[in-house]
């Protein structure tokens, strides 16, 4: 494909926001947020701007309260504090002609009592999910939660729309709701981890329910336009039993059904890392991405895996308006030139992925692009 037809390229246009292309920056923990307040450094500012050439960044994951942790030296974005060096990042990213969502994230029974001051995580019900959680003695096994009671439920929306205003008052252009495997709301959407019998368990419109609180929580601070969510209706391995089941797929297309009435910035959709054909949800494996264009009449977000053929491809099919990279991004600062000029991508050393400082952090550099 030569450069001058490459969809990957185009501008486009996000509600009132110009992307100058169509290639977004998928969410990636680094932990370098190496202190006790947990607030942003000034290395993730350059890191940031270093990647401003995306169309969209979507930060990492962020907390959005102190029950959400489940993860070493990650941000949060629930103190003055943290909000204050956001704000050096936003600066950083605009400054260098960027745009930049904050993702809020709540990992629930992902989390250790190593990360929460001896207490024990928070789930929608008191059911281990086997997972792995890194802690500051590395990566320990997850434990049997505590069930939130509907206060506490309620408590967890209001401390999204806080962490929705601080995003607003550190300068972010918008939010991204993390909804993906291993997180709170998919929690909350498995038959396996939520057995609860109130408002937000059994019915597939109960164990969704807590999503659509969140946004409509979000969006009385944030434009709809600047609100989305990312999904990953698919993940198999990686986080214990929140597995895809026999109600996934009704699941989420009463979601993206409903979500269409929300008119948020987009949907971002991970797909399948691994063979459907064995699973509840071998029917998703052929044209994975237009299943849920056809349940969601809004923009779809696509990832995983993409390269810049396959990219482009989906745009031109119409499956996705936009494509996020994340491991791409982490050698590759200037992806979008490379992708331009059909330059090599270098690859990223996982040994530094969340850790090393500035080593394997800022130290990619750019290509060299011909005259
Ligand atoms: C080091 C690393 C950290 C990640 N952290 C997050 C995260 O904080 N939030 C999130 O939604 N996804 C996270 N992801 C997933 C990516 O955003 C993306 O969905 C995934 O890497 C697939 O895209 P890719 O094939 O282009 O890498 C992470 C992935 C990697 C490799």
């Amino acid at each position: 494909m030569n450069n001058i037809v490459q969809p990957l390229l185009e501008e486009y246009q996000l509600g009132d926001l110009t992307l100058k292309n169509r290639i977004v920056m998928a969410s990636l923990t680094r932990a370098r947020a190496t202190n006790s307040g947990l607030v942003p450094t000034a290395i993730m500012a350059e890191y940031y701007a270093q990647r401003a050439t995306a169309g969209l960044i979507l930060s990492e994951g962020t907390w959005v309260n102190p029950q959400s942790i489940g993860f070493i030296n990650v941000p949060g974005i629930y103190t003055q504090e943290q909000v204050e060096g956001w704000k050096t990042v936003t600066k950083a990213v605009h400054a260098s002609g960027g745009l930049i969502f904050s993702q809020l994230g709540h990992i629930g029974a992902g989390a250790h009592p190593d990360l929460q001051n001896g207490e024990i995580p928070v789930a929608p019900s008191a059911i281990n999910i086997e997972s792995q959680s890194f802690t500051p003695e590395g990566f320990k096994s997850t434990i049997t939660p505590r069930e939130l009671t509907v206060d506490e439920i309620k408590e967890t929306v209001q401390d999204y729309k806080t962490a929705a205003q601080n995003a607003k008052d550190a300068g972010f252009d918008g939010v991204e709701i993390h909804a993906i495997a291993g997180m709170l709301i998919p929690q909350f959407l498995s038959i396996a981890s939520n057995i609860r019998t109130d408002a937000y368990g059994g019915s597939i419109e109960n164990r969704s329910r807590i999503i659509f609180e969140i946004l409509d929580a979000v969006t009385e601070v944030w434009d709809s336009e600047r609100v989305a969510i990312k999904f990953s209706p698919v993940m198999l391995n990686s986080v214990g039993i929140v597995k895809p089941d026999v109600e996934t797929i009704a699941l989420f297309k009463y979601i993206l059904n409903k979500l269409s009435l929300y008119n948020l910035a987009f949907v971002h959709v991970v797909g399948p890392s691994e063979d459907l054909s064995d699973t509840p949800v071998r029917e998703l494996q052929e044209n994975y991405f237009s299943h849920f264009r056809k349940n969601y009449s809004g923009r779809i977000l696509a990832n995983l895996g993409f390269s810049k053929d396959s990219a482009n491809a989906i745009l031109e099919e119409g499956d996705a308006v936009l494509v996020s990279f994340g491991e791409p991004f982490i050698a590759n600062p200037d992806l979008a030139e490379r992708f331009r000029y059909n330059l090599p991508l270098s690859l990223s050393d996982r040994e530094t992925f969340y850790s090393g400082g500035e080593n394997g952090y800022i130290t990619y550099p750019k290509a060299t692009y011909p005259d």
